[in-house]
């Protein structure tokens, strides 16, 4: 049984590659640009911009699950084209889908969003992932599209190291407080979709973390250990680039339709889940810890 990780190479794919191999799960993956080595992975590189490859790849590797984790933003080849083509080549055989989506197919004209929500999305990247969602939805009824959030983790995703290179300098920007989502840590989205994966789950799940904050508030955690605290890090004036305020809170309201998902995820594991509520009861940030603090006073 290969569990085959489209995106292998990314920022969660190696996540769940790392928990596929703790759980000694057979696993293959792909990389596109960065070439990776992993005991006990098989690599495969892959293009998703061509057809061709795609149904080589599953006739070769004859994956008994597929994890779709691979991310082209707006680049309407990769995230929509591929994952139709992906969706085709898995139910013709019959294998298993998992297809990672996103907050960004709702517009945050809401507060609150339920798996019922009809995407609306208001960025290209939002609208690849909407597209991206229908075909899989449609043309594989059995698969699970699993919406998340912010994904960071232990300093290493791309949001903490925006708040990095800002805090360093190395950069211009601003967090915005008006661009409110749910970050969950990348330790329990995979194992929230490895949960899915080997379940017999179908249709969409948010998977996100328990609590809304905005990039500000996020950066605020991001740097909230540093001994200096002398920074100038956010600029508030004005409104986040996006048209409407982005409120996009995916709410949590799987009910009893996933309850042991719904513990991990909401609930999650003190010191790993990005909790701000828990930072506060335990007088610290539970997520960073000191030794991935790499930020430098101004
Ligand atoms: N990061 C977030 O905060 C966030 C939030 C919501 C949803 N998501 C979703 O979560 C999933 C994982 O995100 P991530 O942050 O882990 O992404 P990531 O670190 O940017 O990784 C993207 C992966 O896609 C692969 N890829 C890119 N272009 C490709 C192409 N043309 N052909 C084949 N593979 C290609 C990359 O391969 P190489 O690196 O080898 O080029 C890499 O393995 C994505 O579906 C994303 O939309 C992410």
């Amino acid at each position: 049984m290969t569990m085959l990780i489209i995106g292998g190479s990314g920022f969660l794919g190696t996540e769940l590659l790392r928990q596929a191999s703790s759980a000694g799960r057979l696993a293959a993956a792909t990389f596109n640009s960065r070439a990776t080595r992993t005991d006990g992975v098989t690599w495969h590189h892959l293009d998703l911009r061509d057809a061709r490859q795609i149904d080589t790849l599953i006739d070769a590797v004859a994956p008994s699950v597929v994890i779709n984790a691979s991310s082209g933003d707006a680049d309407w080849s990769v995230t929509a084209d591929s994952s139709f083509r992906l969706a085709t080549a898995t139910a013709r055989q019959g294998i298993r889908l998992v297809h990672v989506s996103t907050d960004a197919v709702s517009s945050g004209a809401d507060v609150h969003y339920d798996e019922t929500a009809l995407p609306d999305p208001v960025t290209p990247y939002g609208a690849a992932k909407a597209a991206a969602e229908t075909a899989v939805r449609l043309l594989h009824p059995a698969s699970v599209v699993a919406r998340t959030s912010l994904i960071i983790g232990d300093g290493g995703s791309t949001h903490e190291r925006v708040v990095h290179e800002l805090v360093a300098g190395a950069r211009e920007g601003a967090l915005y407080t008006d661009d409110v989502r749910c970050p969950v840590h990348v330790t329990d989205l995979a194992a929230a979709l490895w949960e899915l994966a080997v379940s017999d789950a179908a249709g969409v799940f948010h998977l996100a973390g328990p609590d809304a904050v905005s990039r500000y508030a996020l950066g605020g955690l991001c740097t909230s250990n540093h001994p200096a605290k002398r920074w100038s890090l956010v600029y508030t004036a004005g409104k986040s680039p996006l048209s409407r305020a982005w409120h996009s809170t995916v709410e949590i309201s799987w009910g009893n339709r996933f309850r042991s998902a719904m513990a991990l995820v909401v609930s999650g594991t003190s010191s790993r889940m990005y909790s701000p509520r828990s930072a506060r009861a335990n007088s610290g940030p539970v997520l960073f810890s000191k030794s991935h603090v790499l930020l430098r006073a101004r």
